[in-house]
């Protein structure tokens, strides 16, 4: 007999507006053409004026509870994945708690970039094991539009603002890997690697700052590093490839998508893509994926899911869950 984590329900949310990319042409040197070859992005959504990163998350909350049924009363805690707070503190997540009706339980922030949502569920994940919580509202939500240097062609087209979400539910399985819920964790950070993607602010700057990334050297190890952690993962569930029904990666690019997936011996087929309409959304890519899988009738009751990201820090990880 063995706690699961099991996911209850799954919902997301976009802004309104969507910025295709040829409204870049207009006031940079960069074209359709490249952003397309070199990344897979065609558009993205841009969060409005007013929204900040907790309506976001409060909107995808909201979809999920929805979905599996429940209401913010219902949970015992929130982590939301984030690295676009709207302040620097309280958390975001104490305002999605408020916004949502939950009075009780406990509610924080996890900062891990764009790995954020992975160390999340990795976090609920050990919260329902060992018993302190019952349900989870596992959120990555961003407004990585307040992070780009609009002069900067070599980041500001890569990005852009989302949110998604899971309700996760303690369910007892047979402690095998045929049972639902989360099976396997696999987390990694390497300090050295911090000038490698980072935002140039802070409480140390005093200004909010903009995004600085070396995206060659990013790629490099993000090939390298993503596959390795999914085979970890998987091998600690027991599992191998073969038994991967999805692949829900990161969506950074789709060229590290589809070499990750090569390496992993996974035919394209089996992996969600959503980065063409989204971008790369940071914390927010991966329930976000989740939740358009599900709405696609890609993704169904009982698929093994593989899911892997990696950004600043450097931080990397994957979780391996059956629906
Ligand atoms: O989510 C967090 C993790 N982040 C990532 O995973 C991102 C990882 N990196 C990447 O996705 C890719 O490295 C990029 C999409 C950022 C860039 O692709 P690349 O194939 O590595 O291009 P590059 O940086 O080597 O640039 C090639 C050329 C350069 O020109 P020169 O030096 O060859 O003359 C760039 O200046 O493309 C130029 N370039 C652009 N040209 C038109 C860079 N950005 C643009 C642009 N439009 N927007």
């Amino acid at each position: 007999m063995t706690i699961r984590a099991v996911v209850k329900g799954v919902g997301h949310y976009l802004p309104e507006r969507v910025v295709p990319n040829c409204e870049f042409e207009k006031t940079l040197d960069t074209s359709d053409e490249w952003i397309r070859s070199r990344s897979g992005i065609e558009r993205r959504h841009f969060a409005a004026p007013d929204q900040t990163t907790s309506d976001l998350a409060t909107r995808a909350a909201e979809k999920a509870l929805e979905s599996a049924g429940l209401t913010g009363a219902d949970m015992d805690a929130i982590i939301l994945a984030t690295s676009t707070a709207d302040f620097t503190f309280p958390s975001a997540a104490t305002m999605v708690q408020n916004a949502i009706g939950m009075t009780s339980g406990f509610a924080f922030d996890v900062q891990a970039v764009c790995a954020g949502f992975v160390y999340a569920l990795s976090n609920a994940n050990a919260l329902i094991v060992s018993g302190q919580a019952r349900r989870v509202l596992v959120i990555g939500a961003e407004t990585f539009s307040r992070l780009m240097d609009w002069t900067d062609r070599s980041t500001c087209v890569l990005f852009g603002d989302g949110a998604g979400a899971v309700v996760l539910e303690a369910e007892i399985g047979g402690g095998t890997s045929t049972d639902r819920g989360i099976l396997s964790t696999d987390l990694h950070s390497d300090g050295r690697y911090r000038d490698l993607l980072y935002v140039d602010g802070g409480v140390s700057t005093g200004t909010t700052g903009v995004l600085r990334m070396h995206g060659k050297e990013v790629f490099r190890h993000a090939v390298e590093k993503l596959a390795e952690t999914a085979h970890a993962a998987l091998d600690k569930a027991g599992l191998t490839s073969d038994d991967v029904d999805w692949i829900v990666p990161h969506q950074a690019n789709l060229r590290i998508i589809t070499a990750t997936a090569q390496r992993m011996k996974v035919p394209m087929e089996r992996v969600v893509v959503t980065v063409q309409d989204h971008g790369n959304t940071s914390a927010a890519s991966i329930p976000l994926a989740l939740s358009i899988g599900v709405r696609r009738g890609q993704i169904g009751k009982g698929d093994l899911i593989v899911t892997e990201a990696i950004g600043g820090g450097l931080a990397w990880g994957s979780v391996v869950l059956r629906w």
